[in-house]
């Protein structure tokens, strides 16, 4: 089962992506949690990306398809994986088919509204990337990691500025893939408005037809 979870910032694409792959017992790679992990470990890739991802603009095509090409590469993409937030551009998704057999892309599709009002209320488990959302999806306790107890932080590109330009550099580069993987017949969209369970069931029945 190869994968790709395809939609704007704040859709859902993380959280349901995490669900299918326990579900399914494969990875959930999402390249802007990678990007996230350089950054807060200070290697050379954070250093390079930091600035990039607060701005809300994209990481640069070439430096982003060889980090995915080699983590499809690893053992555990064997019996298949779920992209997240990869590809975003074109040029992203023609490189990927020179080293991915994809036949199902899910687009998750919901107002703008209603994601500035999820990225305004998420909250996120630094070390791990749990995300919860104060009102949707809370921690048991307020501001606090559910299997840690740890603090949770509100992601630095969720301030209003980055969220506005990560909005538009999806509807420039990103949207444009809905077309690109429509001609190719595998695309299948996802009302990612209800609450996440139901967005799951209507996820695991495009699975289970395809
Ligand atoms: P990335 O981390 O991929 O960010 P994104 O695509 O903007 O997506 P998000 O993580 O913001 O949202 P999501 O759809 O996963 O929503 P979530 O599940 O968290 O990328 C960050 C940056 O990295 C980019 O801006 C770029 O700079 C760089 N980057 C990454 N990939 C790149 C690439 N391929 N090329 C170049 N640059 C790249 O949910 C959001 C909130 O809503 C949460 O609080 C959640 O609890 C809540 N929620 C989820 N579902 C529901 C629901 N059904 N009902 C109510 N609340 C819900």
């Amino acid at each position: 089962m190869q994968l790709i979870f395809l939609g704007p910032p704040g859709a859902g694409k993380g959280t349901m992506a995490t669900r299918v792959a326990d579900d399914h017992d494969i990875p959930h790679i999402s390249t802007g949690d990678i990007f996230r992990y350089n950054i807060n470990n200070k290697t050379a890739l954070g250093l390079q990306v930091k600035s990039i991802l607060d701005s809300g603009e994209l990481v640069p095509d070439g430096l982003t398809i060889d980090l995915v090409r080699d983590r499809l590469g690893q053992e555990d993409c064997s019996k298949g994986f779920i992209l997240d937030g990869f590809p975003r551009t074109i040029a992203q998704a023609e490189a990927l088919e020179s080293f991915s057999d994809i036949r199902c892309v899910l687009n998750f599709s919901l107002s703008d509204e209603i994601i500035v009002d999820r990225l305004s209320g998420r909250r996120v488990h630094k070390s791990s990337g749990r995300t919860y959302h104060v009102l949707h999806n809370p921690p048991k306790v307020s501001g606090k990691d559910d299997v840690t107890g740890e603090e949770l932080i509100v992601r630095s590109d969720d301030q209003v500025d980055s969220v506005r330009k990560r909005l538009s550099v999806y509807y420039e580069q990103t949207a444009p893939l809905k077309e690109f993987y429509q001609n190719k017949g595998i695309l299948h969209e996802v009302d990612a408005t209800p609450p996440p369970d139901e967005v799951y069931e209507s996820i695991k029945t495009i699975l289970a037809e395809t």
